[in-house]
């Protein structure tokens, strides 16, 4: 982040100029759409859901003091990001929508009001009527949708952006609290045609096995049962789904035809009877101080419950009044979820140590009494960096609240000052690094970050190093796990990442070892075989660029396509960096100080920052030689052309073009769409899968968003679609 972006940043939303806001509003809407990916796409998110709800909630304060900037591209009108995946796509009967959340005593005010005075305004509902919740315990999982016709189950698909999900019936089968026939006579009969909604989840107990067995497998441990639960169920072979514990809750319907019930707490008993599982941590509310009462009881109750749950769902019990009261673009109103804030408990920090990043950046460690933290042991929690222990004043031996926000990664908050024994100490962060080499530690200019000075020479940022080399987005090398790669280090059998490849004609040394036996070491050479071709994103991100990662490398990868131009381009770069003055930072003349540097600066998501980090990698022979080195025994694949990925994405959707396009006519544009497998329709209906929009577009833009279809501008339009390449 530029340092203007970051003062932006740390301004409240009432101080913010238009200006200012409308590039603040940029800057969330682009970190919201990233972690939605991670979280979406790979399962594997890099924040807290807390951390997650703050970018969101700053996103809509902004969207509310300046509504000009509410779009619908924006994150706030989304509800998720289109699946992209080998499985089916199935379009929902009626869409799966999101809740929105309250945080606070005064939101929830706000939504009951909001409630009261719509039924007052659409009902002839009396100013003192009862309104009546159904409330139920919010399950951190993943909504799925069970299609049955006459009470057999014959379709079951996840939420995806609402609008299509992914077919992922046959692993929905091996659920067992998913019924295949509905059971129930007369009165309970279920409807012809049903839709069931609910929850996929798995408990923590399972949760914890299965991580074990990750981390002894050598494998990268999933982050919590929530994302465990997602990429369980996104397997693509049903019998690894099977083995996962899996289970499921329902609360809700999509299509039900005939539907015979009148409240939501009817339906949630006819669901028992037919053979579901519904959350027993349910209760019909018919007050206000009804439904606060449940919310605290739920809020003690929670860290002794078998799973997570994330706050509670209020509904309005009446399906009448649902009806009357409607939707906002993508969530009810008759409904929200009440959210409770992180888990924290108090425990005594042991001590603090500093752990040494592969780019020498050290970052002290708080060594905690391990404490249970909601249902998860914790002993470690990140301090950040030397500007937080003074902020946070904490002392060794001192009382501390540490908090698990999302499962993420453990915080510490504060500590207890009643409880400060005497000989608490002082950390005095140290001046020389903790590796061998004890090289003086340098403070980061203009930055809170203190780094080790030893640079390549550092032996504990080589380990580190080497790790992320091996680690799963980048080379992935099972059975190659941190441990191992420490040891190889210390007994010298590797140094560079080059080595690795070599470790074949150390075979027989590594036998010698203890805990390798031969079935041990024939699989790590065949894992290490086995990724000898590599394709360039992975190579690129593998090799611990300052500032590169997973994200970064695929653009690279993209906008360089071989592996040979992109060094080219990269050493080229390098040196024309090198003869550039550090004002060209100030006057933005990128492209003028050389042409491959330029070219880098202007590459997505690269900006100068980045760009001279990357630069001044290249400018290191030492990375050149291990770059070379590996290039000497690898096969780098070129990327696959994003065509391809539209080719995927496009197929069998129904696409929607409205608006004047600027780079093509929009018979070219239709064409492109139908050779990649797409259908084109002139209006947009539940059915559109996207709607591409071009300027001056009208009243099929503004259906596409409150339908909550997925839409791209004229440029995404291109970017996706190959055109013009
Ligand atoms: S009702 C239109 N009920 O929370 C209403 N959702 O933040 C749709 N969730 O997507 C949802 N427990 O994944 C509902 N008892 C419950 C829930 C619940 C968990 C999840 C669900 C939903 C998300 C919204």
């Amino acid at each position: 982040m530029s340092k203007a972006a970051k003062v932006v940043a740390a301004l409240k939303v009432e101080q913010l100029t238009e200006r200012q806001a409308r590039a603040e509003h940029k800057r969330l809407a682009d970190e919201i759409a990233h972690h939605d990916k991670l979280y979406h796409e790979k399962d594997d998110p890099e924040i807290s859901d807390a951390a997650y709800d703050k970018l969101r909630q700053r996103l809509k304060a902004i969207e509310e003091r300046f509504p000009q900037l509410l779009d619908m591209f924006s994150p706030t009108q989304k509800v998720a990001p289109t699946p992209t995946t080998a499985f089916a796509k199935v379009t929902h009967r009626r869409p799966m929508l999101s809740l929105d959340n309250a945080f606070s005593d005064e939101e929830l005010q706000g939504f009951f009001d909001r409630v009261r005075r719509g039924l007052e305004r659409e009902t002839d509902l009396k100013p003192d009527a009862e309104i009546a919740f159904s409330c139920e315990a919010k399950i951190d999982g993943l909504s799925i949708s069970l299609r049955y016709e006459d009470g057999e189950f014959v379709q079951g698909a996840t939420r995806g952006d609402g609008t299509t999900g992914e077919d992922v019936t046959a692993n929905l089968r091996t659920i067992k609290d998913i019924p295949h026939k509905l059971k129930g006579q007369g009165s309970s009969k279920p409807p012809k045609s049903l839709d069931v909604r609910g929850e996929v989840y798995m408990e923590r107990k399972a949760f914890l096995d299965l991580n074990a067995r990750q981390v002894a497998a050598g494998e990268k441990p999933y982050v919590n049962p929530r994302n465990t639960a997602a990429g369980s169920l996104r397997q693509l072979d049903p019998e690894i789904t099977a083995e996962r514990p899996l289970r499921f809750f329902a609360y809700a319907w999509g299509e039900a035809e005939p539907r015979s019930w009148k409240t939501h707490s009817e339906y949630l008993k006819l669901l028992k009877e037919w053979g579901f599982k519904t959350n027993p941590l349910t209760r019909l509310c018919r007050t206000p101080d009804d439904v606060r009462a449940f919310y605290r009881k739920m809020g003690e109750d929670r860290p002794s419950l078998p799973y997570n749950i994330d706050g509670v769902v209020y509904k309005v019990d009446r399906i009448d009044w649902q009806e009357r009261l409607g939707f906002v673009s993508r969530a009810p109103r008759w409904a929200i979820a009440h959210k409770f804030p992180a888990e924290q408990a108090r425990t005594r920090l042991k001590g603090i140590f500093i752990q040494v990043g592969r780019t020498g950046a050290l970052t002290p460690v708080a060594d905690l009494d391990p404490i249970n933290v909601g249902g998860v042991v914790v002993a470690r929690a990140t301090l950040h960096n030397a500007d937080e222990i003074e902020r946070l004043d904490v002392r060794e031996g001192d009382m501390v609240i540490v908090q698990r926000a999302g499962d993420v990664i453990p915080q510490v908050l504060g500590f207890v000052p009643e409880e400060r024994p005497k000989n608490a100490r002082k950390f005095h962060f140290p001046t020389k690094c903790p590796c061998p080499l004890e090289t003086p530690v340098k403070a980061e200019e203009g930055g809170v970050v203190r780094r080790c000075s030893g640079g390549l020479e550092c032996p504990f940022q080589q380990v580190e190093r080497l790790r992320y080399f091996v680690s799963r987005n980048c080379f992935d090398i099972e059975g190659l796990g941190g441990t191992h790669i420490e040891n190889f280090f210390n007994d010298g059998l590797l140094k560079i990442p080059g080595d690795i490849f070599r470790l074949k004609s150390k075979e027989a040394e590594i036998r010698k070892r203890e805990g390798w036996g031969d079935l041990s070491v024939n699989n790590l050479v065949k894992a290490i075989e086995d990724r000898k071709t590599i394709p360039l994103d992975r190579f690129i991100n593998a090799l611990g660029i300052p500032l590169i990662g997973e994200a970064t490398a695929k653009i690279m990868a993209q906008e360089y396509g071989d592996v040979d131009d992109w060094l080219a381009e990269m050493l080229k770069a390098a040196k024309e960096r090198k003869k550039t003055p550090d004002d060209v930072k100030k006057e933005k003349a990128a492209a003028a100080v050389g042409e491959s540097y330029g070219r880098l600066c202007n590459v997505e998501q690269i900006g100068v920052t980045t760009a001279d980090a990357i630069a001044a990698f290249f400018s290191e022979g030492h990375n050149v030689d291990i770059i070379e080195d590996l290039r000497k025994q690898l096969t780098v694949e070129a990327v696959k052309r994003r065509v391809i990925a539209a080719d995927a994405a496009l197929k069998d959707k129904i696409v929607v073009f409205t608006g004047e396009l600027n780079t093509m006519t929009r018979d070219a544009a239709k064409a492109r769409a139908e050779e990649l497998g797409a259908k084109v329709t002139d209006s947009v209906s539940k059915k559109t899968s996207l709607v591409v929009v071009g300027e001056n577009a009208g009243s099929k833009a503004r259906k596409a968003a409150e339908l909550g279809i997925e839409t791209l501008t004229e440029e995404e339009w291109v970017e996706l679609s190959g055109s013009g390449r």
